[in-house]
């Protein structure tokens, strides 16, 4: 009795301290928009050092947003990229770090899903792609996307807004869907072009549907903050309403979502900058030789799209894909 009596002032003393520090510490965090803040993202950074006392290019100015699936092999990015943020969100495993609700509509899902989350806490540029690191879509001669990351300038992103890591128009360029003259034909193209007017009045109810949508394919970008915010967080979760609703496929949904992003992010509905530009704007390459919707020794369609087993170290050469080399 005597002793409780005596040590509940100290203890009441004590626990008073310890509630002011803590409270002084959150509000701390929060004006510094300290990524601790936000329960649903891990930060990756390895070495605990905070981001503030990090270098101009560091983590913080930009982060990636990772598509992947288990089991992809994604060691390129840590290697070239080490310093890096990088949201992995691997969209079959509700067991990882970063996942998404449900795994439908591939890399829509986990891109709307990463907007909502961190739609207060966005670094200056998100770079959205895939996790793999050769892809036939990459705009780069052997389709590495280590030089496109490399090369990526992200002072340009923050002026344009949103940049597609693609130049080359082959694919979604200069028209990819004509929403209100639909072809019959019976192909997940064909298909995204009969949904889109209807999903587009459904998602954006005050805009009016497009005639024509052009656009580089195939959903991987650089947006900075201020054209995600741009837009209410309440538009992402609409149109993540409807992706988690949707009958249509995985392939058709994606797509629409491949030709929608750039209208999301206010870009006119045909954005197809003249290649040589955007090859020099984007990526630092300004001594091309180009017409409007190519530059030479840059990119070649592959006839096959999908990446030999062994790339690059097995398949150049063959079945149409390019020699090693071609382009220097
Ligand atoms: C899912 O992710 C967790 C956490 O990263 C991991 O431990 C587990 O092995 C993964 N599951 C599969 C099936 O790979
Ligand atoms: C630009 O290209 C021209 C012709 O291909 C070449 O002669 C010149 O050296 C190049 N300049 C630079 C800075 O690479």
């Amino acid at each position: 009795m005597i002793w409780r009596r005596r040590y509940r002032r100290p203890v009441f003393l004590v626990a008073l301290c310890f509630f002011s520090i803590c409270s002084l510490i959150k509000f701390h965090q929060r004006l510094r928009g300290s990524p601790t803040a936000h329960k649903a993202y891990q930060p990756s950074w390895r070495d605990g050092s905070h981001p503030r006392r990090l270098g101009k290019n560091d983590p913080g100015e930009k982060e990636l947003v990772v598509a992947s699936l288990e089991g992809d092999e994604m060691g390129w990015l840590d290697v070239h990229f080490n310093t890096w943020r990088k949201n992995v969100y691997v969209v079959d495993n509700i067991s990882a770090p970063l996942t998404v609700p449900v795994n439908k509509g591939k890399e829509a899902m986990p891109f709307l899903t990463y907007i909502i989350n961190r739609y207060d806490s966005l670094p200056d540029v998100s770079i959205f792609i895939h996790s793999l690191r050769y892809q036939w879509h990459n705009e780069d001669a052997m389709y590495d996307g280590v030089p496109v990351l490399r090369r990526l300038r992200l002072e340009h992103v923050k002026r344009r807004g949103y940049v597609s890591l693609r130049c080359t128009w082959e694919k979604g360029c200069p028209a990819q869907l004509t929403p209100f003259h639909t072809s019959n034909r019976d192909d997940d193209r064909s298909r995204a072009e009969k949904a889109y007017a209807s999903i587009f009045r459904r998602l954006f109810p005050h805009d009016e549907v497009p005639s024509v949508v052009g656009a580089h394919c195939s959903s991987q970008f650089a947006v900075s903050r201020g054209r995600i915010r741009s837009r209410p967080k309440k538009q992402y979760e609409r149109i993540r309403e409807w992706l988690l609703e949707t009958d249509l496929s995985d392939q058709v949904s994606s797509r629409i979502m491949e030709y929608m992003w750039h209208i999301v992010f206010l870009m006119p509905a045909v954005d197809c900058q003249d290649a040589g530009e955007c090859f020099c704007q984007t990526f630092g390459l300004c001594n091309l030789t180009c017409d409007r919707e190519k530059c030479n020794k840059r990119y070649w369609l592959p006839k096959y799209t999908i990446m030999p087993e062994g790339w690059p170290d097995k398949g150049p050469g063959t079945n149409g894909w390019p020699e090693r080399g071609w382009a220097d």
